[in-house]
């Protein structure tokens, strides 16, 4: 069966890279949409966020990453999917999420939306935070991997 794991990814960050890996676990293929929120800005292009999370996932042959525009729904029906995986770190992202998930239900209904609770030491981590610690100089080696830093940097230099 396949799912599919839809965010912005600004950047990918080890809080998203736990719900992949947990997820993957469970779905033949695992598809990383990587996508647009109209209400927000970004720091990195939408191919510089699908990259960085190829780099993660090279050797992982079960996950495929795609961006795309457009309503998630249209997306899954065309590609046969109707499973989103979507990751749960407090009680403040569930308020958002049950929105989302009742709408994409509306608008599609074979769509079923499954939560994963984040692992307790990266339940306050958001793509945000990483880059504010980043522009004041902090240190991020527990929040995003290696690569991801460096991409950072390149941008901010
Ligand atoms: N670990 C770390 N951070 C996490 C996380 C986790 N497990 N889960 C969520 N986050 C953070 C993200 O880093 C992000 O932080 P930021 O706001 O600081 O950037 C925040 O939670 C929200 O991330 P995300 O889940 O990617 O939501 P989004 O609002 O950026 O993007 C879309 C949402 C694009 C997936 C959604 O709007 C969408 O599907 N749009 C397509 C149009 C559509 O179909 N609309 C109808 C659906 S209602």
């Amino acid at each position: 069966m396949k799912a599919i794991y839809p965010g912005s990814f600004d950047p990918i960050t080890n809080g998203h890279i736990d719900i992949i890996n947990r997820a993957s676990n469970f779905f033949d293929e695992l598809i990383i949409g990587v996508m647009m929120n109209s209400k927000k800005k970004y720091m990195f292009s939408i191919e510089e966020r699908k990259k960085l999370i190829e780099q993660q996932f090279a050797n992982n042959a079960k996950i495929k990453v795609v961006t795309f525009q457009g309503l998630l729904v249209d997306y899954m029906k065309k590609h046969h999917i109707k499973v989103i995986i979507k990751g749960l770190r407090t009680v403040t992202d569930y308020a958002y999420e049950a929105q989302m998930a009742l709408t994409n239900k509306n608008l599609y209904k074979d769509a079923e939306t499954f939560f994963i609770h984040s692992t307790e030491k990266y339940s306050l981590i958001s793509s945000s935070i990483v880059k504010e610690i980043y522009s004041y100089g902090g240190e991020l080696t527990d929040y995003v991997p290696k690569h991801v830093v460096d991409a950072l940097k390149e941008k901010l230099s």
